[in-house]
């Protein structure tokens, strides 16, 4: 696959069918993460490939509880994740439709067929993870497995993770994500961004750099 497919079409599947992912796929998407770059090469990252149908109930359960935790505290539990307020009517429909599509992940978490649970340890950065963990999805793509990043279950419900995943508590661990893996229900497709136009300067801040990018430079 073009590389530049890849980057521009890795973006959240959480539909996925049950099928399961061959263990080659798996273990070209955790080789493929490792490659990754990290503060001072420490490479202080482990990653637990979750297929186990009993795990992953377990997980599923603590997954929507972190989830439900999430909506309620910080979005008072509204379905707009609280978007009407503060977003423009189209982009507040787009909050609703991530908030749906997070949510069916939240009650189908335990259906998804494999997950990569990634921590990190001793990262004064507290960055390091990120090149890993898009590399693990940008591979799953050129394999034509969807993924997820998800970041509920280590925020909010680390402690029930730990005990069901039997991660010593000991050691400096910290859940960075979990993510989630699987043959997409939907189409692939560009990712929809606001524009580089919007966001870029030139040299200084407020600078506009007149590139007249408005639309993605690669597409279908
Ligand atoms: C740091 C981070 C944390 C995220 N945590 C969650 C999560 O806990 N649950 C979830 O369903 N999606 C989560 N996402 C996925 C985002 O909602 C998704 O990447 C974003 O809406 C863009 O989706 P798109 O690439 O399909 O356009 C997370 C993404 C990032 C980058």
């Amino acid at each position: 696959m073009d590389v530049f497919e890849a980057l521009y079409t890795t973006r959240a599947m959480r539909r996925v069918s049950e099928d399961p992912i061959p263990d080659d796929v798996l273990k070209q998407m955790v080789d493929a993460g490792i490659r990754a770059p990290s503060g001072s090469n420490r490479q202080g990252w482990k990653f637990i490939v979750v297929t186990d149908p009993e795990i992953k109930n377990q997980l599923g359960d603590s997954y929507r509880e972190a989830w439900d935790f999430y909506v309620k505290e910080f979005y008072g539990g509204t379905s707009d994740m609280g978007a009407s307020n503060v977003l423009d009517d189209e982009k507040a429909q787009q909050v609703v439709r991530i908030s749906k599509s997070a949510a069916w992940l939240s009650e189908n978490f335990h259906k998804v067929p494999a997950m990569f649970v990634v921590l990190s340890r001793n990262d004064p950065t507290g960055s390091s993870i990120y090149p890993a963990i898009w590399s693990i999805m940008l591979a799953g793509r050129a394999h034509g497995v969807g993924t997820c990043l998800t970041t509920v279950l280590g925020m909010f419900k680390p402690e029930k993770a730990f005990e069901i995943l039997s991660i010593p508590n000991d050691k400096g661990w910290k859940i960075d994500a979990v993510i989630t893996a699987g043959y997409p229900l939907g189409k692939w497709g560009v990712a929809k961004r606001n524009p580089v136009d919007e966001v870029t300067y030139l040299n200084t801040w407020g600078n506009e750099t007149n590139w007249n990018l408005k639309e993605p430079l690669w597409n279908y």
